[in-house]
């Protein structure tokens, strides 16, 4: 099978988060599978620097106010398809919003083209490359499946994942003539959403499958509490409507090899682990306390993650342990954590790779008390690394979490604690459980080592993405 994906984001060329994660890993999952994926994404700075050698495999003369080219080349075992087109994406800041943190004004043209490429080399635009599946993922490459459906003519299957339903790309409806879209296309079976544009609405709307990144999120969204304006769509097009959980890079996230450590360590060697919690203390300028419970986050600052309500509950942290907290995001909620003037509380308001390693494997317990979670990447990372994920029962989070309540103690198949309803008394009693629990060193270490052996690679949810395209082939033809 070939397949095309089509992404914003890649890892380890661009990320902003889990979603450059996922497709970045997912190619080299699916390989011994029998399907082999390119990867189209946008040529920003940070792109075009990896590929030094491309070769350009189509010229596009007018494209979205400019010349664009698509290059073909391989970089980190990925095999890529960059869609260079300057005048997109040729510019500092991140891939949606500038220096000043605002959305780039023309984000709407910006993915348009990168669909309309996708669209392109779906219907053969590249001869030696032509796709049995395409398969996008979130809004900014949700018009592909509307340019393949609109298009007409013969087309591969269509396959969408939904990592996060919170970010739809939505623009005014009065851009439809800019898109290369038909006039008909502005009706509620075409890419009209509430009297606006919607490219995930769109994906929803043409796409022969659709998944999300969890069983329990793609329950969540079928729901109006979780179906963010889209439920009703999902509704009715349920049968196609899919949770596949996602794995983590077992390589790039290893405690036995893990350059980042100040100590490698495994399963069979949890007493070594200890080294780095004192590394991380250190350098974190907290007191260095083997005894102390210490609590991590890896994290967007973000209202989805529940950090406003973490930042409420420092105070309890500050007494009953530490904090290591990294993450970088709303400006409000950077302020909060910078202003948190205790002893126990440390906060890094930026984006490290490095200091995310030594979290997970310094850390006693990995908080994420998310609102909502269509999988989490940080408690799978937790997991293998022995700090104990503390976590809301949302999306992917209850689905890949087991919490030490007796009946799974005793069955021995506790891994971490879970807390619902989110808000704060619930967060601050869990809090106060897991530093309870921690002083328990037999059941502690039992949850640690059961959560270490749990799988979190991508093999399970590689082989169920290869029977998902196997079954929407065979349904297509
Ligand atoms: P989301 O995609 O919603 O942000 P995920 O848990 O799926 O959440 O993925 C987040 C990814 O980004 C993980 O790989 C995590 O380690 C990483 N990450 C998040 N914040 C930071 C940060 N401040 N520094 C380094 N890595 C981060
Ligand atoms: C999104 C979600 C996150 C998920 C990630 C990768 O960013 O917020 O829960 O893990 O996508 O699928």
């Amino acid at each position: 099978m070939q397949v095309l994906s089509v992404a914003s984001e890649i890892y380890p060329l661009i990320k902003t988060g889990g979603l450059a994660d996922v497709v970045g890993a997912l190619p080299g999952a699916l390989a011994p599978l029998g399907a082999s994926v390119r990867s189209l994404i946008p040529g920003y700075p940070a792109v075009l620097k990896a590929i030094e050698t491309a070769q350009a495999v189509h010229h596009y003369t007018n494209f979205y106010g400019g010349k664009g080219r698509i290059l073909q080349a391989a970089t980190s075992g990925l095999d890529l398809l960059v869609l260079d087109a300057p005048h997109l994406y040729d510019r500092p800041g991140n891939p949606y919003v500038g220096i000043d943190g605002k959305d780039w004004p023309d984000n709407a043209a910006r993915f348009a083209a990168l669909s309309r490429a996708g669209a392109d080399i779906g219907k053969g635009i590249l001869p030696a490359f032509v796709p049995d599946i395409v398969h996008v993922h979130d809004w900014q490459a949700g018009l592909v499946p509307a340019y393949l459906y609109y298009d007409g003519g013969p087309r591969p299957a269509c396959v969408v994942t939904v990592h996060n339903l919170a970010f739809q790309g939505q623009f005014p409806s009065g851009i439809l003539a800019s898109l290369d879209l038909p006039p008909q296309a502005f009706g509620v079976d075409g890419v009209e959403y509430y009297g606006t544009i919607g490219y995930l609405k769109a994906a929803l709307q043409f796409a022969d499958r659709i998944t999300t990144v969890s069983p329990t999120y793609a329950l969540e969204i079928l729901q109006p509490e979780g179906g963010m304006g889209l439920d009703g769509l999902l509704r009715r097009r349920r049968k196609i409507v899919s949770g596949i959980l996602n794995g983590i890079d077992t390589q790039v996230w290893n405690p036995a090899t893990d350059a980042h450590l100040a100590q490698m360590y495994d399963e069979k060697h949890l007493a070594k682990r200890s080294r780095n919690k004192a590394a991380l203390q250190e350098r974190l300028g907290l007191s260095i306390d083997a005894e102390r419970p210490l609590f991590g986050v890896v994290s967007r600052l973000s209202w989805q993650k529940g950090l406003d309500l973490l930042a409420d509950a420092l105070p309890l942290i500050n007494e009953v342990g530490q904090l290591a907290l990294l993450g970088a995001g709303d400006q409000a909620l950077e302020d909060r954590y910078a202003a948190a003037n205790l002893p126990n509380i440390s906060c890094e308001l930026r984006y490290d790779e490095a200091l995310a390693h030594l979290i997970q494997a310094g850390a006693d317990i990995l908080l994420v008390p998310s609102r909502f979670e269509p999988c989490g990447l940080t408690q799978l990372c937790a997991l293998r690394y022995g700090a104990v994920p503390l976590v809301a029962r949302v999306g992917g989070l209850a689905d890949t979490v087991v919490d030490a309540n007796e009946m799974a103690m005793s069955a021995g198949v506790a891994t971490g604690l879970q807390f619902w309803p989110v808000n704060q008394v619930l967060l601050e009693a869990a809090i106060q459980r897991a530093a309870q629990l921690y002083h328990d060193k037999p059941s502690w270490t039992r949850l640690q080592r059961n959560g270490m052996r749990s799988d979190v690679s991508w093999q399970h949810p590689a082989q169920s993405y290869a029977t998902l395209y196997r079954e929407v082939l065979a349904s297509a033809s």
